[in-house]
C-alpha cells in the first residue's frame, strides 16, 4: 500500500507546518490524540493532565493499564514541576536532553498529572524530546504531552506516518507528517536507584555513554516476573511474520534483513540495514525496514547478525523481542 491523498486510510496525515501545529494543540486541549514523529518513533500523544484523554491512549492502543506512558516536555526546567530529580538523574538530564533519553522520576506530590499516566506507580517516566515537530508542539501546549509510541501494543513501532495511518487512523484526530525518526528506535529509558543506573531499556544513548558521563555503575535491568518497564517483555516490537535471528543462510520463502557486505546472495526479497555496516544507520532503518517485509509474501523473516555494541544491544534488544514467540497478556 502507498500512501495516496485519496486513501481514506491515510487522510489523517497532515504536513506539520504551523497552522496544522496549531490545530494539533487544540486538538490535544480537547481531549484528542495527535499522532506526531519524534526522533525515536512516532508518538501516539494526549494531555497529560486529562484523565479521559489518557484513558484514549491505553483505548486505542489496546495497552493494558498497568504499564505506565511516558510523558513529553519541553525542557528540564517544565519537568521539575512534576518529578523529582536527584542529582546523577539532573546530571544525564543536562547532558542528554533534548534527545532520545527518558528518566524515571519520583512524582512530586499534588501533580497535575493524570494518575493513569504512571499507572499507579509512585514514579513517572519524562523526556524531552529534540524533534522539531514534538518540540514545537510543546512550544504551542503548554502542557505535557504523554506519548507511548503510536501502534497497537506488542506491534512494531512506527517511524513513518504511514505506519501510524494503518492501524490507528480512526483513533487520532491527526498525524503529522515531519522530518524522519532519526534514531528510529525508541529512547533509552534510565533510572537512578542508590549510586547504581539501571537501564530499563537500551537506546541510542548507550551504557558507555551513561558511563562516561556519571562514572557510576550501568546495569542492563531485567525483572522477568515485573517488568519495571513493560518494554522488558519477551514478546513484544513484533511483525506479523515469524523472525529468525542471526541468519546466516536462508530457507526457501524467506526474506533477509541484512547487515553489512556479507549475507547469502541468491535471496529474493531483500532489505540491508546498512550496507556499510553502520549500526546508527541500522537502527534508524530497522523498523521501517522490518515493516516494508512484514508486508512482502515471504515466509518469514531471517535477520542477518547485528554486533552486540554501542547501539547494536538496542538493536538485538528489539530484535529478540520481535522473535519471541507472545504469551498471554504480553505486551506494551
Ligand atoms: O522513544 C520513546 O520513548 C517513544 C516516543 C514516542 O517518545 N515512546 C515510547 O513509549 O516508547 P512507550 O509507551 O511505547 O514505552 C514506554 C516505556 C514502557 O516500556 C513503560 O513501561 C515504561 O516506558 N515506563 C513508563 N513509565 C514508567 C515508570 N514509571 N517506571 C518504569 N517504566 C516506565
Ligand atoms: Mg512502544
Amino acid at each position: 500500500m502507498s500512501p495516496n491523498d485519496k486513501n481514506p486510510t491515510y487522510e489523517k496525515i497532515m504536513p506539520a507546518v504551523p497552522a496544522n501545529l496549531n490545530l494539533a494543540s487544540k486538538y490535544l486541549l480537547q481531549g484528542k490524540l495527535v499522532s506526531f514523529p519524534t526522533e525515536t518513533v512516532y508518538g501516539l500523544g494526549a494531555d497529560a493532565t486529562n484523565d479521559q484523554a489518557v484513558a484514549r491512549i491505553f483505548a486505542a492502543k489496546q495497552r493494558p493499564d498497568f504499564n505506565p506512558l511516558i510523558i513529553h516536555l519541553s525542557s528540564l526546567a517544565e519537568a521539575e514541576k512534576y518529578v523529582e530529580f536527584d542529582m546523577i538523574s539532573r546530571r544525564m538530564a543536562e547532558a542528554f536532553w533534548p534527545g532520545p533519553f527518558t528518566l524515571v522520576l519520583k512524582k512530586k506530590p499534588g501533580s497535575i498529572l493524570s494518575p493513569l499516566v504512571s499507572a499507579g506507580l509512585d514514579t513517572v517516566a519524562v523526556r524531552v524530546p529534540e524533534h522539531p515537530v514534538i518540540t514545537g508542539l510543546l512550544q504551542l501546549f503548554k502542557y505535557p504531552i504523554a506519548a507511548p509510541s503510536a501502534n497497537i501494543s506488542g506491534k512494531l513501532s512506527p517511524t513513518r506516518p504511514e505506519h501510524v495511518a494503518e492501524t490507528l487512523s480512526a483513533k487520532v484526530a491527526m498525524i503529522l507528517e515531519g522530518p524522519p525518526c532519526r534514531n528510529g528506535i525508541e529512547s533509552t529509558i534510565a533510572q537512578v536507584v542508590g549510586s547504581e543506573i539501571r537501564i530499563l531499556r537500551p537506546g541510542s544513548i548507550t551504557k558507555g555513554k551513561i558511563e562516561e558521563l556519571t562514572g557510576l555503575r550501568v546495569t542492563y535491568y531485567e525483572d522477568g516476573e515485573n517488568p519495571a518497564a513493560p518494554g522488558q517483555l519477551k514478546s513484544h516490537y513484533a511483525p506479523n511474520k515469524k523472525i529468525r535471528l542471526n541468519a546466516v543462510t536462508l530457507y526457501p520463502g524467506e526474506a533477509l534483513l541484512a547487515f553489512g557486505s556479507f549475507y547469502p546472495k541468491d535471496v529474493q526479497i531483500l532489505k540491508n540495514l546498512s550496507t556499510k555496516g553502520s549500526l546508527l544507520e541500522a537502527a534508524s532503518n530497522l523498523f521501517s525496514m522490518l515493516h516494508e517485509l512484514d508486508n512482502t509474501d515471504c515466509t518469514a523473516i531471517a535477520v542477518s547478525p547485528i554486533p552486540n555494541k554501542a547501539i547494536g544491544i538496542a538493536i538485538n534488544d528489539r530484535l529478540t523481542r520481535a522473535a519471541a514467540i507472545p504469551e498471554v497478556n504480553n505486551d506494551d
